[in-house]
This record gives structure tokens, C-alpha cells and sequence, in this order.
């Protein structure tokens, strides 16, 4: 199940909408309730979707996947290419400042059992 699309703020300045899938499942459910702690394990895939706020067009789909030393970053543009000038440096010196294991997390509106929404 993708989670409920949000704006993303950590991707091109504000214009995307984005959805995240994750798989496997025990992971998505980690991942959904993020906390400081959290870690997920080896082998999970993290897929956020981007869609361009201003003509509603499919953008890049921007990848994690955890591998034993860490994170491997991937983008797959809006083409169907991978994206062969990615530079996976920057996506990890961001994501480094995340809240827990590299991941930002949804957010807070969007988390199953949060009445912070409206
Ligand atoms: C300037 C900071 C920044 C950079 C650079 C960045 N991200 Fe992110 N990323 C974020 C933020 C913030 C989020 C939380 C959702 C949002 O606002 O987009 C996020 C969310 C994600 C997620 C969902 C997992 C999570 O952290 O909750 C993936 C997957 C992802 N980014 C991949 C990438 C890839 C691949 C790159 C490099 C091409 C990249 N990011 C570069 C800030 C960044």
C-alpha cells in the first residue's frame, strides 16, 4: 500500500507530490512508525514516488535499498531510465541528517493513528 500523498519537502523544493511504498511488508509497518530507534533491516526496498505538483505529470521514483554496509541510493526518472548522473553523495549527506537510520519518515499528518491530521 502506498501512503496517503503528501508535498515533499526534501525533493525538489516543494514540487512534488510524493507517495512511499515499502517492501517487504514488516519493513513498511517499521517504517510507517518511525522513531528515533528505528533500523530496517537488510534487503528493504524503499520506493517514494514523485508526481509534478504543477501539471500533475509522473515525476522520478527515488530508490533506497539496505544493503549490509549501509544505503544504496537510485533514482528512475519519469522516461523509465535510470538515472545515470545520480550522485549518490548527495542524496546520503541529506538523508544523514534524518531522523533515525537515514529515513525521514512520513509525515506526521499522514501516519495511520495520528490526530494530527485534519
Ligand atoms: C536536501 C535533502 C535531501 C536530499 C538531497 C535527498 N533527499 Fe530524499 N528525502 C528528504 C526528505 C526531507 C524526505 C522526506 C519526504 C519528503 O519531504 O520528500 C526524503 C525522503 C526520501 C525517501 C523516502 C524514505 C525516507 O527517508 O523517509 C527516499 C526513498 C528518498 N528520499 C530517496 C532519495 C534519493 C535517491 C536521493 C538522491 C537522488 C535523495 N533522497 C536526496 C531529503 C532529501
Amino acid at each position: 500500500m502506498p501512503s496517503a500523498p503528501f508535498v515533499s519537502q526534501g525533493h525538489a523544493a516543494g514540487r512534488y507530490t510524493a507517495q512511499v511504498r515499502v517492501l517487504p511488508a514488516a519493513s513498511a509497518t517499521k517504517y510507517q512508525s518511525l522513531v528515533f530507534s528505528t533500523k530496517l533491516p537488510i534487503g528493504a526496498l524503499i520506493g517514494q514516488f514523485h508526481t509534478l505538483r504543477a501539471s500533475e505529470s509522473p515525476g522520478p521514483v527515488y530508490l533506497m535499498k539496505r544493503q549490509e554496509d549501509g544505503w544504496r541510493f537510485g533514482i528512475v526518472r519519469a522516461d523509465g531510465n535510470l538515472d545515470a548522473e545520480l550522485e549518490p553523495a548527495l542524496c546520503q549527506r541529506c538523508h544523514a541528517d534524518a531522523r533515525s537510520d537515514s529515513l525521514f519518515g512520513l509525515p506526521l499528518s499522514e501516519l495511520p493513528d495520528s490526530d494530527a491530521g485534519n
